[in-house]
Parts: C-alpha cells; sequence; structure tokens
C-alpha cells in the first residue's frame, strides 16, 4: 500500500479525568476514517493542565505549547479535576493551562454548536415541544474580557476594617479593545451568512462600559460590511431567560468571554447532555478542537464516559481545519445514525433504554469507527 498524498498532523492533548478515555476514541476513528479517505493523520501527543502540572509542575510546559504550534490542528480532551482543585493564588491550576494555550495560539473565536439530536429529545430537562427547530451557534470571545484583565488582590485596604473583613480587596477587570470586538463580531457575521442569517449580539450595555463599547463597534461592523445579516442587541439576563422560554429563535448568538462561558453551558442542557456539545477555537493560526464538557473526574478510569463530544469536535476539525467537509458529513451521519439505533452511553440513556443498549466507551467508539 502506498502511503497517502495528504498527511495531517495533529497535537492530541488527553489531560485529565476522562481525557485520555476519549482521546483514544478519536485517534480510532481517526484511523479509520483515514484509510477509508486515503489521508494519513499523525498524532503528536502533550501534556496540558493537571498532567502537567504533576510532571513538569507547570500547566502548560514551553514544549507543549510548540507542539501545538507546529500541528495542522489541537485536539484536546479536558483538564481539570479536584486534586488540583486550590483558591491559593500562588499554586498553579490546570485552567491556566487552558487558558494559556488560548492566548498562545491566539484562538480569539470559539465556536459551540447546539443542535438537537431527534432520538435524545426525551434528555433534555425541557419539554420536547420547546426543542423544535433548536439549532442555534454559540460565537464566544475567547481571549479578552475578565478573563485576561488586571487581576489581583490588595491587603490593608482602607475602610475596609468598617467592612468587617480581613483588609483584603481582589480584583478582575473586564477590557475589550475595538479591534477584539471587530473580529469576533466578524466571525459571528459570518457564521450568520452560511447559516439562517440572524446574529444575537449578548452584553450588558445598561450597565458596562465595556458593553457599551462592544454594542457600537458591533454595528459598525455590521453596518459596513454584514448589512445582509439581521442584528438583534440583548442583554446578557434576558439572553438567559429567552434560552429556556424559546431556544429556536436563536441562530448565531455573538457575545464576550464571560457570557459565552455561562450561556454556553446554559444552552448545552437543551441536548441533554454535555456529553453531546463539541467546540472549535478559531485564530489566525492553529485551530483548536475540544468538546464543550470537563474531565467529568467522577467517572474517569470507569470506561463510561460518552465520547461523542470528542467525536463532534472531530468533525468540525475535518470541516474547519482541513477542509473534509464530505468526510466531516459523514462522520455527523455516522453518529446520528448510531444514536437512532438506540445506542446510549449513560449519560444520554433514558429510563426506557434497554439495558443492551447502554454502552461503554470504548464501544461507543467502536461503532463509529466500523461504520465510517
Ligand atoms: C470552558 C471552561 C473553561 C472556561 C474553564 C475550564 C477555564 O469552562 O471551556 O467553557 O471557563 O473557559
Ligand atoms: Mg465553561
Amino acid at each position: 500500500m502506498s502511503a497517502p498524498e495528504t498527511s495531517y498532523r495533529i497535537c492530541l492533548l488527553p489531560g485529565d479525568g476522562i481525557g485520555p478515555e476519549i482521546t483514544a476514541e478519536a485517534v480510532k476513528v481517526l484511523d479509520s476514517l483515514g484509510a477509508v479517505e486515503d489521508v494519513g493523520f499523525t498524532f503528536d501527543e502533550a501534556l496540558l493542565g493537571g498532567a502537567a502540572i504533576d510532571a513538569t509542575g507547570s500547566p502548560l510546559p514551553d514544549e507543549t505549547l510548540a507542539k501545538a504550534k507546529a500541528a495542522d490542528a489541537v485536539l484536546l480532551a479536558a483538564i481539570g479535576g479536584p486534586k488540583w482543585d486550590t483558591t491559593d493564588p500562588d499554586q498553579p491550576r490546570p485552567e491556566q493551562g487552558l487558558l494559556g494555550i488560548r492566548k498562545g495560539l491566539g484562538l480569539y473565536a470559539n465556536l459551540r454548536p447546539v443542535r438537537i439530536f431527534a432520538p435524545l429529545r426525551d434528555a433534555s430537562s425541557l419539554k420536547p415541544e420547546f426543542l423544535e427547530g433548536v439549532d442555534m451557534l454559540i460565537v464566544r470571545e475567547l481571549t479578552g474580557g475578565l478573563y485576561f484583565g488586571a487581576r489581583g488582590r490588595e491587603t490593608g485596604v482602607a475602610g475596609a476594617a468598617t467592612g468587617g473583613g480581613a483588609g483584603m480587596r481582589a480584583f478582575d477587570t473586564m477590557e475589550y479593545h475595538e479591534y477584539e470586538i471587530e473580529r469576533i463580531a466578524r466571525s459571528a457575521f459570518e457564521a450568520a451568512r452560511g447559516r439562517r442569517g440572524l446574529v444575537h449580539s449578548v452584553d450588558k450595555a445598561n450597565v458596562l462600559e465595556s458593553s457599551r463599547l462592544w454594542r457600537a463597534v458591533v454595528h459598525r461592523v455590521h453596518a459596513a460590511e454584514f448589512a445582509d445579516v439581521e442584528l438583534v442587541d440583548q442583554l446578557v439576563d434576558n439572553t438567559a431567560m429567552q434560552l429556556i422560554r424559546n431556544p429556536a429563535q436563536f441562530d448565531v448568538i455573538l457575545t464576550e468571554n464571560m457570557f459565552g462561558d455561562i450561556l454556553s453551558d446554559e444552552a448545552s442542557m437543551l441536548t441533554g447532555s454535555l456529553g453531546m456539545l463539541a467546540s472549535a477555537s478559531l485564530g489566525d493560526g492553529t485551530a483548536l478542537y475540544e468538546p464543550s464538557h470537563g474531565s467529568a473526574p467522577d467517572i474517569a478510569g470507569l470506561g463510561v464516559a460518552n465520547p461523542l463530544a470528542m467525536l463532534l469536535s472531530v468533525e468540525m476539525m475535518l470541516r474547519y481545519s482541513f477542509a473534509m467537509d464530505a468526510a466531516a458529513d459523514r462522520l455527523a451521519g455516522v453518529i446520528s445514525g448510531v444514536l437512532d439505533d438506540g445506542w446510549r452511553t449513560r449519560d444520554i440513556a433514558s429510563p426506557d433504554t434497554p439495558a443492551d443498549r447502554i454502552i461503554g466507551t470504548i464501544a461507543m467508539g467502536d461503532l463509529v469507527a466500523e461504520r465510517l
């Protein structure tokens, strides 16, 4: 057999908890997809998060960032766990590794699609009739805002004694530059053009100065370049409510980092399980793909984790980084087919799922790989 003409190098970051288990399924699926498509995938594994802290003392070793930059795409599973939980600002945290790699790769646009898989309708905590037509994309700004603004603590603050505290003050800053708002707005409007052509720009412009700049810049970009797309401003507290009241009204939600973090977890529950949500983080260089769920330390090593969000992240990688749309469509079709046939991991099983249809991580990966 001759070597495939096209080959892609993927940097794998299994991270912590269930990360290594779901990463193994992604590799399995990419291997079988590569064989069918005659595309070579090579893998370069690196440490991130808690695993990296244990091995090197740093949540993002230099070698990891270098490997990520050198790759054609990065596939990240999940990081974090109780072992590394601390409120001591001097101790390293796994999350710093994730934030560091986002910043280090310049991944300012985080795309989180939320779609309902018909056979999982009953897994949602909302009544099925509210899920009719739900298909949205959250475009979350990922390298600015509160996550990256100035922060710190100060001791011996004047007047603190009257508050009964120990005289300590802590602060985080929500900060946005015009160019950061412009480029994420473009990402959202462009995405909307390939969808239903509607963008809800979510902010807190009735209170926050950064939101007032956000709103002004989004409108300027819209008027100058995307007048064909419909733009609606919405306050974030209202969005939180509308997501439950009438989720089908949304097409693209454009929002800043922290609001996007919160709203995407909320929206994920429309699907019934965080285990079904993929994400892509794009910038000007290598892109990164990761499931939206965490490292689920409570079920790590048990072989029951749902690998589908990871596999759906692979689907996004095929589309956005390798322009392999046909292969991505096929993978998506196979995943839907497996669900249509009643196969479930534990998190997406319902009370009437027959026991012999509830399968583990490896069996789910096998099913997808075989059907490809
Ligand atoms: C996410 C996660 C991360 C975030 C954490 C783990 C730092 O919640 O990707 O949504 O807040 O961005
Ligand atoms: Mg989050």
